[in-house]
């Protein structure tokens, strides 16, 4: 398959990028490279990339409604992996508007390109967050989500809307995913699991908020990849008049109170960690945990990678690539 990937310079889109390319799919990925975390680790992914056969790179905005037209425009996608977002709860208290342009218009205009292509199959990125103020645990899919507690969540909710009017007006097949915390070598730095290694590992304090009484339904990439691909590769069922678009979340179905989580930390780096503790924080929610029977019923899927050996791995990545600083 051809196929369009955006965000691939993130660290969920490098991982998809290179699964698809190793089961021989053709991928033109693409990024705007922003500075929202250090550009050079994104610039690093697309080297793990660069000399895989079948990928192609461009840099560009998806909010940028004539680039975007033109790239549908000019190539013909088999399906679409739509990732690239501003990502980060907290950061969309600081800064609103990069996540109405990116989320937002980005996602209207891969939308827009996706119904005037005729493309057969769009992949999205959605987030545990549009559970929001929910506390019924595991989160289903069927419960309603229409109480966000950040513009991020908000952004994320929007983009489902967005999908299953498009599927209901122009048949265009969408599925959604709702990713629940994933973790792994690459992760982001803006993360628990990047940040708290950091510290620990420069010997400064780590802040669990809430007291440390927060849980995380933590997944690790290759989990998350595998549905992603098994999703893409698999013909959409068909979206129409009338017709519900998909929706899915990908966790791994428990939950991890955060402490445990930087014990596993701990027991990995070698190291205790200084823990402070800070109240709740504004946009956060308390706990996540996916119910993932859905997912388990459309495609067979098992998650399989234990927290400590998808920790061990997120180390060994992190004192690899940052070799000399306090690893
Ligand atoms: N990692 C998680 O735990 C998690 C959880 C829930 C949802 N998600 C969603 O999954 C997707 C991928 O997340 P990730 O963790 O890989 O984040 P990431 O920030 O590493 O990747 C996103 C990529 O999109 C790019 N991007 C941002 N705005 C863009 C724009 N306007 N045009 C082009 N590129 C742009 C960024 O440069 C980045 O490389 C996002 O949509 C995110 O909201 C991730």
């Amino acid at each position: 398959m051809k196929l369009l990937v955006t965000g691939a310079a993130g660290f969920i889109g490098m991982h998809s990028c290179k699964r698809l390319l190793e089961a021989g799919h053709e991928v033109l990925g693409i990024d705007d490279l922003n500075a929202y975390y250090d550009p050079a680790l994104k610039q690093a992914r697309l080297e793990q990339l660069r000399p895989l056969p079948g990928f192609a790179f461009r840099k560009l905005d998806v909010a940028d409604e004539a680039a975007m037209s033109a790239l549908f425009a000019g190539s013909r996608f088999d399906a679409v992996l739509h990732l690239a977002a501003q990502v980060g709860v907290r950061y969309s208290l600081e800064n609103p508007m990069a996540y109405v342009s990116s989320n937002v218009a980005g996602f209207l205009n891969v939308l827009e390109g996706c119904r005037k292509a005729g493309i057969a199959h769009l992949c999205y990125a959605s987030s545990s967050s549009v559970y929001g103020a929910n506390i019924e645990l595991p989160f289903r899919e069927d419960q309603r989500v229409d109480a966000p507690i950040s513009l991020y969540a908000a952004t994320k909710r929007a983009n489902e809307l967005m999908a299953e009017c498009y599927g209901r007006l122009y048949g265009v097949p969408c599925t959604g995913l709702r990713f629940f915390t994933v973790y792994g070598p690459w992760g982001r730095p803006d993360m628990a699991p990047f940040l708290f290694t950091r510290a620990i590992l420069e010997g400064r304090p780590i802040r669990l908020f809430n007291g440390g009484d927060m849980g995380r339904d933590f997944t690790y990439i290759d989990d998350i990849v595998d549905a992603v691909v098994q999703l893409l590769e698999r013909p959409h069922p068909g979206a129409g008049a009338g017709e519900k678009t998909r929706l899915f979340n990908l966790g791994l179905g428990a939950l991890v109170n955060l402490r445990e989580f930087v014990r596993a930390l701990e027991r990995e780096l070698g190291r205790s960690a200084r823990i402070e503790l800070a109240p709740m924080q504004a946009g956060d929610m308390r706990e996540t945990c996916a119910s993932t029977e859905r997912l388990r019923a459309a495609i067979g899927y098992a998650p399989a990678t234990p927290l400590q050996e998808g920790v061990a791995r997120f180390i060994a990545w992190y004192r690899a690539h940052y070799a000399g600083a306090n690893a």
